[in-house]
């Protein structure tokens, strides 16, 4: 369709002087690698840690080849449609940080910065997919690790902004900014909002707002009073999701009277219907 060969007449490279006209944040995008393909941008901030990458580096993908979901899924991407991008953060001194906390913290700042751009409401799925429709828009995986006896935490996300269409299996649980609102949206501008967001929630979270951070994610949060299926290890549990505690974990009734709680990184999968 012509309409859709003049839109792609306009998708260009990203540009990181572009996401310097927008970025605030201090620390967290102080370095940033453009690279137009490699394997994953989380498994390259994890090699560049290990080289002593700095604090808040953030490292983005035009595409990927080894892209990586949650539970050991993969992640593709179309190139230059999509935001793959990875934020490198040192933990030194925080060895006693909840890492599920903040994964939730990361997924509340990407879904708040997507919204400020759009002006409209996304939701969150615990722990921190980002929907709009009851599809997914964004997809982020929080790695832990440790090089050289340091700890890091490397936050992939992966939005879908540009892409027309998704394949047939995708396109019944997928969509993009452009399948929503019909626009063509900056990246960059998406990014600098992004890496703002994170930041403020970063800062937020150590100085101890976390359960303020929690309470704000609950209204997001599509998961709260929905039955579940749990799959770990082959075991199916059903139950209802009652809450998400403070530190972060699903709080999930199970039928006929118990309770268990997970975190997300406990490499529980969950259907919610
Ligand atoms: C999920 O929902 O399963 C998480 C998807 C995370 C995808 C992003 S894309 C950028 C970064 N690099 C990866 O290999 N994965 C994350």
């Amino acid at each position: 369709m012509k309409i859709f060969s003049w839109f792609k007449a306009k998708k260009g490279y990203l540009s990181e002087r572009d996401i310097n006209k927008n970025l605030k944040a201090k620390f967290i995008g102080k370095h940033i690698v453009i690279l137009d393909i490699i394997d994953s941008t989380n498994m390259l901030a994890k090699r560049e840690a290990e080289k002593g990458a700095l604090n808040g580096s953030v490292f983005i993908a035009e595409n990927q080849t080894a892209g990586r979901g949650r539970l050991g899924r993969t992640w593709s991407s179309n190139e230059k449609d999509c935001i793959l991008m990875s934020i490198l953060l040192h933990l030194d001194n925080k060895e006693e940080i909840n890492t599920s906390v903040y994964t939730l913290a990361f997924g509340l700042a990407v879904s708040n910065a997507i919204d400020s751009i759009t002006k409209k409401n996304t939701k969150l799925k615990w722990p921190n997919d980002i929907l709009i429709n009851n599809k997914k828009l964004c997809g982020i995986l929080c790695e832990r690790f440790s090089r050289n006896n340091k700890n890091y935490m490397v936050i992939g996300i992966g939005i879908n902004v540009n892409n027309e269409k998704f394949e047939d299996d995708l396109s019944n649980k997928a969509t993009s900014l452009f399948i929503e609102y019909k626009n063509i949206f900056k990246r960059e501008k998406i990014i600098a909002e992004v890496l703002n967001k994170i930041e403020e929630v970063y800062i937020d979270a150590d100085k101890g707002k976390l359960s303020d951070i929690i309470l704000k994610y609950k209204e997001k949060c599509i998961s709260l009073g929905k039955n579940v299926e749990l799959t770990k290890n082959n075991q199916k549990i059903y139950g209802m999701i009652e809450d998400i505690s403070n530190e972060g974990e699903l709080i999930t009734s199970i039928y006929p009277n118990g309770k268990i709680k997970i975190n997300s990184f406990d490499g529980v999968e969950q259907y919610i219907y």
